[in-house]
């Protein structure tokens, strides 16, 4: 039998990794499980958060997978080592926000983060930002409404939405992205799973002086190195 790669989110965001991993690694089984019943995560306590991660992995044990995908920047931060010492055969992958590769490329000196709170909250983030940068400014801004939005896209992408609701949403991202913008940020980190979902307005938006990241391709390459090896 082949080694089935579970993913979960609180929602839909962790299919932009789970669409990743297929392009790359299509001859993998792979089960996905996005607990929007309890989506957002984003403003949970930690330990409420542990929970709902932790009964997300069970139900993928549960059905057979091996390998864990914790596709979802919020529940990375707050539960991955409760995860990985809990089951410690089990090997997790999980997310942290993209902040290396913008202070390394930054030429204004100024990134911006979008992610939850939850994210920003925990060891990661705080970890991440002191280690790669020191030197450039990081403006964090929690983006709630993204995850609202992208939830209520049910999985659809941008190019599929009709003109009107296209444009609604353009406003919603235009009233986040453009004081970044305006205060210098040149690299916009997608730090939360659902947003790589908003990616082509918030280049639009952002303009061609500003690169936006999306670690989800990165995070399908170290699932696909650990199912190689599997
Ligand atoms: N997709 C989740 C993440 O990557 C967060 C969304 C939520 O708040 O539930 O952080």
């Amino acid at each position: 039998m082949g080694v089935k790669v579970g993913f979960f989110d609180s929602g839909v965001g962790g299919l932009s990794i789970l669409r990743a991993f297929q392009s790359i690694c299509p001859e993998a089984e792979t089960e996905y499980y996005g607990d929007s019943k309890h989506c957002p995560y984003g403003n949970r306590p930690r330990e409420e958060i542990v929970a709902l991660s932790e009964a997300c992995v069970k139900r993928l044990l549960k059905s057979g997978c091996s390998i864990i995908v914790v596709a979802c920047n919020t529940a990375t931060a707050a539960a991955i080592d409760y995860l990985r010492a809990k089951y410690p055969d089990v090997p997790f992958v999980g997310l942290e926000p993209a902040i290396k590769p913008a202070a390394l490329e930054t030429k204004s000196g100024i990134v911006a983060v979008l992610a939850t709170a939850g994210t920003f909250g925990g060891r990661l983030y705080r970890e991440t930002k002191d280690r790669f940068a020191k030197d450039v400014t990081v403006i964090a801004t929690v983006a709630d409404e993204f995850v609202t939005e992208v939830e209520r896209l049910k999985g659809r992408e941008v190019g599929e939405l009709k003109m009107r609701e296209r444009a609604r949403l353009l406003d919603v991202v235009r009233a986040k992205i453009e004081p970044l913008v305006r205060a210098g940020a040149d690299r916009i980190v997608l730090g939360c799973t659902h947003f790589p979902t908003l990616k082509p307005l918030i280049e639009e938006v952002a303009g061609p002086g500003v690169k936006v990241i999306d670690p989800s391709m990165a995070v399908a390459r170290q699932a696909k190195r650990i199912y190689d090896k599997f």
